[in-house]
């Protein structure tokens, strides 16, 4: 496909050099126009090395292809990203004074904006106006993200990643009428990694979690156009990009971390491997091996079960935000009844909506690169099963959340 890639004078135009390698290793012809502010930040020779096409933002380059109608027709899709208020403007009054303005004007294929800008910027009524004005024309503009911005600040106005820009570009490829990203607009909160239950200052009973399959949900939560909250038990790998991170270590500190994000999440996706059971004392010192008295015996006592009390404030609370919730289950089948059975009686147990449900026992989840699951609803659905890398299951699981949360069916 050609895509046109328009490359606005914004901070996050760094940024855009990997979008544009999305697109070339996905096969795609890319003709970059980077606006002539947008060359303070990165310079052409990157445009035309990494594309392999040669750079320009006026219409009296190569007059006689005359570029701007060229362009516009032979274009695919046309991408703005970074798409700055300045861009969105000229956009929206359909302003012709350069190359890609005038082959925006020219395009016949669809058009995605990709903002980024101060938050100030993006929430004032002008710009809001000019992204509704272009969103009733037709043309995608994604939400952007939020978190750090060009300072020390924070907020949303952060450039989508470039995973997002480029998942968006293909669906637009593919059906452009009504395009828009399955979780644009919500906020989806994650538990991920494994929870660590101190014995005393030096030791803790823990467990083989690595988090990848959560931080792949992150992402692909985030892809799918959602500000994604990360409630980030012990991980062997990190964070992704473009979400919030909020740190946690016990069972109970992300009990209290899951009942606060709930409060406005969309959907909470409970599939850090939390403990069951935690030691009833800690001691304040490192316990010593000592011939003089007995080897130290461990009590344990129940960690709350925080899947059931997130069904329980959101069922039980008036005016609270009817969230999907989403549990994890690892099970093994024994005499009495296969894994799908004991994770139905789960699933009703939990009063959860979806629950995915991993067969343990016939391969290792933990810290592998790939999984295999099934996809409970409670409403009795076919059980959906869904295979691959972690990535790809990630996709299966936010896909099937989006169709939830866009369904019309009211929640419990
Ligand atoms: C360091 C710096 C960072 C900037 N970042 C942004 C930004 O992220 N978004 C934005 O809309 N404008 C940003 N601006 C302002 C734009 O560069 C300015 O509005 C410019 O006219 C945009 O031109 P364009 O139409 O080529 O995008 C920034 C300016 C500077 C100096």
């Amino acid at each position: 496909m050609r895509i046109v890639l328009g490359v606005g004078g914004g901070i996050a135009a760094y940024k855009v050099a990997s979008l544009l390698r999305l697109f070339t290793e996905a096969g795609h012809n890319v003709t970059v126009i980077p606006t002539e502010a947008s060359t303070r930040f990165v310079g052409t020779a990157t445009w035309e090395a990494l594309s392999g096409n040669p750079v320009s933002n006026s219409v009296f380059d190569d007059v006689h292809q005359v570029n701007h109608v060229r362009l516009g027709h032979e274009a695919d899709l046309v991408v703005i990203a970074p798409a700055t208020a300045d861009l969105l403007a000229k956009a929206a009054t359909g302003q012709a004074g350069d190359l890609l303005t005038n082959t925006l004007l020219m395009a016949h294929g669809p058009v995605l904006f990709a903002p980024a800008m101060h938050t100030e910027m993006w929430q004032h009524a002008a710009t809001r106006a000019n992204v509704e004005t272009l969103r009733s024309r037709g043309a995608a503009v994604l939400e952007p993200a939020t978190g750090r911005l060009t300072g020390a600040d924070s907020g949303p106005g952060r450039l989508p990643e470039p995973e997002a820009i480029f998942d968006a570009a293909m669906a637009l490829l593919q059906g452009p009428s009504d395009f828009q990203l399955p979780l644009a607009g919500r906020t989806v909160t994650i538990s991920a990694g494994g929870t660590r239950e101190p014995l005393d200052p030096v030791r803790f009973l823990g467990n083989r979690s690595s988090g990848k399959q959560g931080v792949a949900l992150a992402v692909a939560a985030r892809n799918a156009g959602a500000s994604v909250r990360l409630l980030a038990a012990h991980m062997e790998v990190p964070p992704p990009a473009g979400v919030d991170v909020v740190q946690v270590e016990t069972a109970l500190q992300l009990r209290k971390a899951a009942l606060a994000a709930a409060a406005d999440s969309d959907a909470v996706i409970m599939s850090a491997a939390v403990a069951d059971f935690r030691p009833a004392e800690v001691s304040d010192t490192k316990i010593k091996k000592r011939d003089d008295t007995a080897d130290p015996v461990i009590t344990l006592v129940r960690n709350p079960d925080i899947l059931q009390e997130l069904v329980e404030l959101r069922n039980g609370t008036a005016g609270q935000k009817q969230q999907l919730i989403v549990g994890f289950a690892a099970e093994t089948g024994d005499s009495d009844g296969g894994v799908l059975a004991h994770a139905q009686a789960k699933l009703q147990r939990k009063g959860c909506d979806l629950l995915v449900v991993n067969h343990v026992g016939t391969d290792k989840v933990f810290g592998q690169d790939t999984n295999s699951v099934v996809i409970l609803a409670r409403a009795g659905s076919e059980p959906q099963e869904a295979s691959g890398t972690k990535t790809e299951v990630s996709a299966a699981i936010i896909s099937r959340i989006g169709y939830e949360l866009n369904s019309v069916s009211p929640r419990a």
